[in-house]
């Protein structure tokens, strides 16, 4: 039996900038006509990321599992990968870098490896995937006025854990390299160095930093380093916790099972677990999650990522004085209006419910950005309250919106949302 189905009802026809379409490897792949502000929850597909993956599917087999030439193929593609994302993110010769799903992953399988009485200290402002994970008696910094408050907040939590003890209990300090709500940057080369002068280590959560900016954890004196593909223009749901090997070798393996262990005897409890990165990734691992990161790396690291980041910058100042602007929006902010930031702006519409005003921009517009509260909801909240109080305005929905940019974002897709934020209902 045969079903006609009914005609689609086709939107008019609204002039956009089609997304550029270009063959270069850190073009970005996406569809004319839809205008994409939306890179801090994941960014569209590099075209490096298409073509790597484009390329190894013919021969795509097991990793790690069999002795046949895809197979060994790519097993040699999958630890090419790994090697190429440790250079990329700076990594010292003795340091692991682990495939995991995503930076929410990394960051539970480092909770995970902490040593036993190990405590964290973090602040109240980080995603959830940085506040969640830690230990029960994890510090929670409240969220601080500027970058130099954060490192005295961090220094001082770290002097009063440290005091009246021999000072060799570990601790682990994690923040955030940029904030997902409101774009500013971290000092995290400064963080790391107050942790480090109390003998604690320091975890860079960089989901929002390594797009936008280089991430070389040596030179930031970094211990650990969380990012996420999907983020990183690679999509295939892969993620990456690279950093010192000895919790990581001595904690229990983080998933149990096939690859993550070098024997198992008859007994149940008889196994001898591997070292190394293995140790945490048993299972079938992620190829081509793995080679469209890495392929994402190597071209972000032959490109002069200065000019890029001046680029952003520029446009995220056009998005920023627009969006000042516009009649009764009002930005989200945690430090001063002029400290750095990557290309992520958070705002509300006066009066106006951010959901409400998300679907109308997709719908009427079709822009698409994120409203609510970012799973970053103490942060969240605590910014719309003193946007509140800054503005005057009584009338601030309870969630926001955010709209954010990077490679392949153009001056015409920022015009779009400013004119669709200054068009009246
Ligand atoms: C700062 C920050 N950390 C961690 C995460 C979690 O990343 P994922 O959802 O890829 O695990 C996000 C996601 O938005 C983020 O913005």
């Amino acid at each position: 039996m045969s079903r006609t189905l009914p005609a689609r009802r086709v939107a008019a026809p609204v002039p956009v900038d089609p997304a550029p379409a270009g063959r270069g490897p850190l073009d970005v792949l996406g569809v004319p006509g839809q205008v994409n502000l939306d890179y801090a929850a994941t960014a569209p597909c590099a075209r490096a990321a298409a073509d790597a993956v484009a390329e190894l599917l013919p021969w795509y087999g097991s990793v790690h599992r069999g002795a046949g030439a895809l197979s060994r193929r790519c097993t040699l593609a999958y630890e090419r990968a790994r090697q190429r994302v440790g250079d990329f993110l700076g990594v010292r010769p003795d340091d692991h870098v682990i495939f995991t799903r995503n930076t929410t992953d990394a960051l539970n399988l480092l909770a995970r490896a902490l040593p036993s009485g190990g405590k964290v200290v973090t602040f109240a402002s980080e995603h959830h995937a940085n506040l969640l994970p830690w230990p029960v008696d994890t510090v929670r910094l409240p969220v601080p006025g500027s970058a130099d408050a954060a490192v005295r907040a961090v220094d001082a939590a770290l002097r009063e854990l440290r005091r009246g003890t021999d000072g060799s209990a570990p601790i682990l300090v994690a923040v955030t390299g940029a904030s997902n709500v409101t774009g500013e940057c971290w000092p995290v080369a400064d963080l790391a160095r107050a942790a480090h002068r109390h003998g604690a280590r320091f975890a860079l959560d960089a989901a929002q930093l390594a797009p936008h900016a280089e991430v070389d954890i040596t030179a930031l004196g970094v211990d650990y380093v969380a990012v996420s593909g999907h983020k990183l223009y690679a999509p295939f749901g892969v993620g990456v916790l690279a950093g010192r090997a000895d919790w990581l070798d001595a904690a229990p393996p983080y998933l149990v099972g096939g690859g993550a262990t070098r024997t198992v005897g008859a007994a149940t409890h008889d196994v001898g677990w591997a070292d190394g990165p293995g140790r945490h990734e048993a299972g079938t691992p992620n190829l081509l999650g793995a080679v469209a990161l890495a392929a994402v790396c190597e071209a972000l690291t032959s490109v002069d990522r200065a000019a890029l980041h001046a680029r952003e910058q520029a446009l995220l100042a056009h998005l920023r004085a627009g969006i000042a602007a516009a009649p009764d929006v009002v930005e989200l902010r945690t430090f001063g209006p002029d400290s750095p930031r990557v290309g992520i702006v958070s705002f509300v519409v006066a009066g106006r419910d951010s959901a409400q005003v998300a679907a109308e921009l997709a719908g009427r517009w079709q822009i698409g950005l994120r409203d609510g509260l970012f799973c970053a909801h103490p942060l969240a909240r605590r910014l719309l309250a003193e946007a509140a109080v800054r503005s005057g305005r009584a009338d601030l929905p309870p969630t926001a919106l955010r709209a954010s940019i990077g490679l392949g974002s153009t001056t015409q897709q920022v015009d779009r949302l400013l004119s669709a934020l200054a068009t009246p209902r």
